[in-house]
């Protein structure tokens, strides 16, 4: 489909120049139309329980699609703290298990400030040991810091595919090789490069990696994935488990096409699955994954290629007219996000929505702008010129 006919089903496109997409994208006409048919559904006819099931189900064969995995690797999660806390809960109880017992971590500084709270609590409760900060692994000269910092007694490192206060895209292929060669755990926060750069689990290597989905893929919020690599799956077995992913549970019913409630559900001798399923716990938020499978289904008509294209060449446009104010990416790959540095962002941010009808959003000395790919080329020029003149607007 045209980028036109796709701008007309984003009714934000008619009143903004929206440039926060990595604060949240907005809802196509088709996202918001299958959420209400989805609930109308429910009022009139009760709940739509084994739709929401199927959805869910054809959702993870698109997003396997998209970050070239199976299936069997993904699960669903409503949001990527939850995620993160699974995770990391799950790995210190197996790295504890295992009598590793002072586990060192090593943390990309530049990841979501969630990250610190994670691991500081399970610190302050001497859970591990010590955290060690790197800022930034996005070039040869700091993924040296990483290979000098990293040791048997790590248990694990974490960074963010993209980071959301630099922009910059870590190789993650590089990255996991290195925490592999030491027997430590991957664990990527993706929420900035799926939907807006190419992920491909399979050759960049990350064990757990997850994501929501209300940024770059234009869902609504309460639905996201964890993907689990199946390298990890003998060693992972989550500290809880619920109903709909057991083996034998209501997943492995459905997608054996079995009637769910026919045969008692596992209770004493249940078993952990070998797949990401082990992570399902409970029911999901099933309209907010039909939204978010609407969302795939408007951008798929687009083609994700183009995507990816299209929304690192417009945030090189914003890269170029910001010119010195822009932060430069130097080295790692290029993303969605440019930071522009300056000493008053909200009043900016104001500015622009207010006189030019501009979003873009502020953050503690620097603005970010994160074009998507729906965004025109007039539009990103528009918007960065109007930020420098802002910016050098004397006060
Ligand atoms: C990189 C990153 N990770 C995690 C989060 C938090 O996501 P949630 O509140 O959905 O858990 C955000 C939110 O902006 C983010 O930018």
């Amino acid at each position: 489909m045209d980028l036109e006919s796709l701008r007309n089903k984003i009714p934000i496109t008619r009143n903004y120049v929206y440039l926060d997409n990595a604060g949240a994208g907005p809802l196509p006409l088709p996202t918001v139309e299958s959420i209400h048919s989805f609930l109308d559904k429910w009022s009139r006819e009760g709940e739509p329980w084994e739709n929401g099931l199927r959805t869910i189900m054809g959702l993870k064969d698109k997003v396997a699609m998209l970050l070239n995995t199976r299936a069997s690797g993904l699960a669903t999660i409503p949001n990527a703290t939850t995620a993160l806390n699974a995770i990391i809960a799950t790995l210190v109880m197996e790295l504890h298990r295992s009598k590793r017992g002072d586990i060192k971590v090593i943390m990309d500084s530049y990841g979501f400030p969630t990250n610190y709270y994670t691991l500081l609590q399970l610190k302050k409760k001497g859970l591990i040991g010590e955290i060690v900060l790197l800022k930034g692994l996005h070039s040869d000269e700091k993924v040296a810091e990483l290979e000098e910092a990293i040791d048997r007694r790590t248990g694990f490192v974490m960074v963010d595919h993209v980071s959301w206060r630099t922009g910059i895209a870590v190789d993650l292929r590089n990255v996991s090789k290195i925490v592999h060669d030491y027997g430590a755990f991957l664990v990527t926060d993706a929420f900035h490069s799926v939907g807006s750069i190419k992920v491909d689990v399979s050759n960049q290597g990350p064990d757990f990696l997850y994501f929501g989905s209300y940024k770059w893929l234009m869902g609504p919020h309460g639905a996201g994935f964890l993907y689990v690599s199946s390298r990890v799956w003998d060693y992972i077995e989550p500290l809880y488990l619920g109903w709909l992913g057991v083996k034998d549970g209501v997943l492995d019913r459905i997608a054996g096409g079995e009637e769910l409630f026919e045969r008692e559900l596992p209770l004493w001798d249940f078993e952990a699955p070998l797949s990401s399923n082990s992570f399902e716990w409970g029911t999901p938020s099933f309209v907010s994954f039909v939204g978010l499978s609407s969302s795939l289904s408007f951008m798929e008509k687009f083609g994700w290629q183009r995507i990816f294209e299209r929304i690192t060449s417009l945030a090189r446009v914003v890269r170029e007219v910001l010119g010195d104010i822009a932060l430069e990416v130097r080295s790692g790959e290029e993303s969605g996000i440019v930071i522009a540095r300056l000493q008053d962002p909200l009043t900016v941010v104001a500015r622009l929505r207010k006189h030019r009808k501009i979003i873009v959003s502020a953050r503690p000395g620097f603005l970010r702008i994160s074009p998507h790919f729906y965004n025109t080329e007039g539009e990103v020029e528009e918007a960065s010129h109007a930020i420098r003149e802002e910016v050098k607007r004397p006060k």
